[in-house]
């Protein structure tokens, strides 16, 4: 079996799949190689992730790992969800394939991207805070620098 049952369950049934309208902050990330995207979204209140939801146009994996990730930062602090790493998400999810990490990477980058778009939204330079990011821009491309 090359896909645990959590993968399994979690690509059959995505949790928080979505967009927030009003969320304090946005994140797309990609992967140039195989051309998948993710996008977060977050409602932050008192350092607190209230609400989280995603959009992953991508492999069975990339929608398993962001709907993991989701479901990992809910109710988290920012100080947590910064800690996340895509081998927890990949470990909650009792493991992926090799050749699929990359799509837990990019569960990791989604979330990192998002609380960038939360400080910058707040005036504060995040680069020092979250890391420098590679994010697209709403339609998949690179942004400028
Ligand atoms: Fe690229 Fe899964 S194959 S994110």
């Amino acid at each position: 079996m090359l896909y645990s049952d959590k993968v399994m369950d979690h690509f059959a049934h995505p949790r928080n799949v979505g967009e927030i309208p009003d969320a304090d902050g946005v994140g797309t990330v990609g992967n140039a190689k195989c051309g998948d995207i993710m996008q977060m979204f977050l409602k932050i209140e008192n350092d607190v992730i209230v609400d989280v939801k995603f959009k992953t146009f991508g492999c069975g994996a990339a929608v398993a790992t962001s709907s993991m990730a989701t479901e990992l930062v809910k109710g988290a602090t920012i100080e947590e969800a910064l800690k996340l790493t895509n081998k927890a998400v990949m470990e909650a999810l009792d493991g992926l394939p090799p050749v699929k990490v990359h799509c837990s990477v990019l569960a990791e980058q989604a979330i990192r991207a998002a609380l960038s778009d939360y400080y910058r939204r707040q005036g504060i330079d995040p680069e020092p805070i979250v890391g420098k990011i590679e994010e697209l821009d709403e339609h998949g491309e690179e942004e400028e620098e």
